[in-house]
């Protein structure tokens, strides 16, 4: 079995144990540690799916505690059924922390989500990634050398000016350990609006003291919070394009906005457009439209509400029997809610969504090959953030932990 330490190019650090890997143990840099997952066994992709259930079963009994699975809201049905926590990127970042007792924390999500539960859980924990493919195209739009050499421009630029970096969950280990040195905190979906309040609170108040705030990936969760919840016009929010010369904006643009956002966004939830709100309307009078924030601007003000996975659930669960509602969030998620909640009905806003296809890269027989390897007290799949990296990111999210 080989051991390998990985450092990725865009900030996936991480320790594969690997019965395939061959004899080889070192470090390399690559563009993404993904491409190192294993084909599973042909045992494992020849059994039928009643035989996979049977097999996940009797592992995951066998395991008993030493074994936590956490599941977020986009994983398909074959996976999340196994999980002992569901929820948003927030729920599960605290029930990573809540299972001290399980020596093994296997994390169907994507990478980003089983880096923050490396850093947060005990020393003696484990945490596995079912399969290493399953990345987020939004977190990898910021990549940490760009990073650098913004804050390096900023800071000439924006001289005498205090900023604040805050960093969406949804973003590498990297960058995270960024925010953290220079004084952010990290925010979910859930809480953007606390975390940034904060940043541009004073000192003496208990905030960070930021004149303004630069917000990573996600430009569109950090537009809506700014816009929609805390007073800010649009023209108060300057776009930052890594690709671009001083991000495309002139120096007058960059001092006077309070909000910096950085240009990425999800393919997932940009699918979803205005025109779809209109013509579900039309389609379902007196239906409710509720998306998630990574939504655009422009899709989240002609919609009744927005918010995290776990809100949105909240939202439909809490609704009159006979209501109708049109989610605008990711499609595993959504068939879930109209399967839970038969007395309504729930649509999907875009009839044309496509699923997360790296959240769809876990899978039963994913989760069945690495709770067999631990059986046989293999780790395989074992996410590793590396210090210095992992303590410098456990502040920013510890910070949003004590403010959220
Ligand atoms: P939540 O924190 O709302 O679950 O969002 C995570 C995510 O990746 C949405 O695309
Ligand atoms: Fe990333 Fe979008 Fe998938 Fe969420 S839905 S994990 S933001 S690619």
């Amino acid at each position: 079995m080989a051991t390998v330490q990985l450092q990725g190019e865009l900030g996936r650090a991480f320790k594969v144990n690997q019965p395939h890997a061959g004899a080889w143990s070192g470090q390399i840099t690559m563009a993404s540690g993904a491409e190192l997952q294993v084909p599973l066994p042909q045992r494992y992709l020849t059994m039928s799916p009643e035989e996979i259930v049977i097999a996940i079963a009797r592992a995951k009994e066998r395991l008993g505690s030493r074994v936590v699975i956490l599941g977020h809201h986009y994983q398909r049905e074959e996976v999340i059924r196994w999980a002992d926590f569901r929820g948003d990127s927030f729920k599960l970042c605290k029930d990573a922390a809540a299972r001290p007792d399980a020596e093994y924390i296997i994390f169907c999500g994507v990478h980003f989500m089983a880096e923050s539960a490396d850093i947060l859980s005990a020393p003696h924990q484990k945490v596995i990634l079912p399969d290493l493919h399953a990345g987020c195209s939004m977190a990898d739009m910021a990549d940490i050398d760009q990073v650098e050499e913004a804050w390096d421009a900023l800071q000439e630029v924006c001289a005498g000016q205090k900023i604040i970096p805050i960093t969406y969950m949804n973003s590498a280990a990297n960058l995270k350990a960024f925010v953290g040195r220079n004084g952010g905190a990290v925010c979910t979906s859930s809480n953007a609006r606390k975390i940034m309040d904060w940043a541009l609170t004073p000192v003496e108040q208990g905030g960070a003291g930021g004149e303004k705030l630069l917000f990573f990936p996600d430009q569109h969760l950090g537009r809506n919070t700014a816009v929609l919840e805390m007073g800010f016009s649009l023209d108060d929010c300057a776009v930052w394009n890594p690709f671009q010369d001083m991000g495309g904006q002139d120096a007058a643009t960059l001092r006077r906005a309070p909000i910096l956002l950085w240009k990425g966004h999800c393919s997932v939830h940009g699918t979803f457009m205005p025109i779809h709100v209109d013509n579900i309307r039309q389609r379902y009078p007196g239906i409710k439209v509720v998306v998630h924030p990574e939504c655009t601007y422009e899709v989240v003000i002609k919609a009744d509400a927005y918010g995290s996975t776990e809100q949105i659930k909240k939202i439909i669960e809490a609704g009159a029997p006979d209501d109708a509602f049109a989610v605008g969030t990711e499609i595993n998620l959504v068939s879930r809610l109209a399967q839970e909640n038969p007395d309504k009905t729930v649509v999907c806003l875009n009839p044309n969504v496509c699923v997360c296809s790296t959240m769809y890269r876990v899978d039963g027989p994913h989760v069945l090959w690495v709770l067999e390897n631990l059986l046989e007290d293999r780790v395989v799949n074992q996410i590793v953030v590396p210090e210095p990296i992992a303590g410098q990111a456990k502040l920013a999210l510890q910070r949003m932990l004590d403010i959220a």
